[in-house]
């Protein structure tokens, strides 16, 4: 097996917690050799712990490097279009966290640096559609029938409840007071592209939607498909608390969302036939490994009810993503989350945040 050698930029919470730990999983696959963090204690204490000796506090020193075959993106949201669209030209793989970026204009950006560089592979971070519980619920959607209704929930407590009792995270509490003004900055201009002026809440709302959000619009649109449009959308609670509900034609799929401090995690989606549902559980990623199920449950052949539950493999959703990725290079596949279909997501973000607006 081909050994990849990846270089990772930005080495915070997801990079700790689950990429440094999925990748040292796939050690026959990929070997890390490379970090980047503006941060130099991060920088110096996950490399030591990593045992990575390649250690670069600019990305753009990072790419460059002949010993990185790709790059995870893992920095702050409004710095991704510009890391990688330098680690494009560079000619690296690129896995991105989501939100892949801002706003629709980098978006496109992104989409023709990656068409003029056929060669490498762009995937974007959406570990959840990777699951194998939700590939199983995406095969068993012909089966269903005509679609009656959908639901995509996504309730959950603060990340730091989750992590505060199952992890050390080595913090970046030494980043210079520029940089952290300069992402504000670029933050506030990326939202400002995307949806214009308006109130603070709707530019809250809208980080919301490219943060958790993201992840659950988009598994949405594999599972079901693009909806037609979106029928309503409305935020409350300063833009924690978001409701949608988006057209399919013969169904309506129903979307909310909200963050409190009830340290668990209810993310799920459901789908109802005449004689069948689908629904496919998450649970928090910050805990490796915790099982993501489909549960089934239909009319008897005696009439009454069946309930089956699985879990089709043990595992962790990132590493999944991980070997996903693998197999894209090897395979030269475009990914299933290529920035074309992520550009979708920011489609209906925008809309909603349009609604919210009357
Ligand atoms: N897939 C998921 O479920 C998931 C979960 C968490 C976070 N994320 C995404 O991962 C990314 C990072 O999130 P996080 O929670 O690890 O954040 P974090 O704040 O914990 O880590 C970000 C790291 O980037 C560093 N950094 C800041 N500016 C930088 C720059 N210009 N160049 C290089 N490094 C820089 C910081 O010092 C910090 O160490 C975000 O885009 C986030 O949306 C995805």
């Amino acid at each position: 097996m081909t050994v990849m050698r990846v270089g990772i930029v930005g080495c915070g919470e997801v990079t700790q917690i689950m990429h440094l730990p999925s990748l040292n999983q796939l050690s026959d696959r990929f070997q890390v050799t490379a970090l980047c963090d503006i941060s130099a204690k991060v920088l110096d204490e996950v490399s030591s712990a990593w045992n990575v000796s390649n250690r670069f506090q600019d990305y753009r020193d990072l790419v460059k490097q002949d010993d990185v075959d790709a790059v995870l993106v893992a920095n702050p949201n409004a710095y991704h279009a510009q890391v990688v669209l330098a680690a494009i030209a560079a000619g690296k793989h690129v896995l991105i966290e989501k939100p892949m970026c801002m706003n629709l204009r980098e978006a496109d950006e992104i989409i023709a640096a990656a068409n003029q560089h056929p060669e490498v592979v762009v995937q974007v971070g959406y570990m959840r559609r990777y699951a194998p519980a939700f590939a199983a619920a995406c095969k068993q959607i012909p089966d269903l029938g005509p679609i009656r209704l959908a639901r995509v929930h996504d309730i959950l407590g603060r990340n730091s409840l989750f992590i505060k009792d199952t992890s050390k995270v080595v913090r970046a509490d030494d980043i210079p007071q520029e940089a952290i003004v300069e992402n504000q900055q670029l933050v506030d201009q990326g939202i400002a592209e995307a949806i214009g002026d308006g109130p603070p809440e709707l530019r809250f709302v809208y980080s919301l939607l490219l943060g958790l959000s993201s992840h659950d619009i988009s598994a949405m649109r594999e599972l079901l498909g693009m909806p037609k449009r979106v029928l309503y959308a409305a935020q409350r609670q300063g833009g924690l608390y978001l409701s949608a509900a988006f057209d399919y034609g013969d169904f309506v799929c129903q979307f909310e969302t909200g963050i409190d401090s009830i340290p668990r995690f209810d993310a799920h989606l459901e789908v109802y036939g005449e004689e069948r549902m689908l629904r496919v559980q998450y649970n928090t990623p910050y805990v490796r490994n915790l099982p993501i199920r489909l549960t089934v449950t239909e009319l008897s052949e005696e009439g009454g009810v069946v309930e089956h539950t699985e879990q089709p493999a043990w595992g962790d959703a990132f590493v999944a993503e991980w070997q996903a990725f693998y197999e894209n290079i090897v395979e030269q596949r475009v990914p299933k989350t290529s920035p074309a279909d992520f550009r979708k997501d920011l489609e209906l973000f925008v809309s909603m945040v349009t609604l919210m607006r009357n």
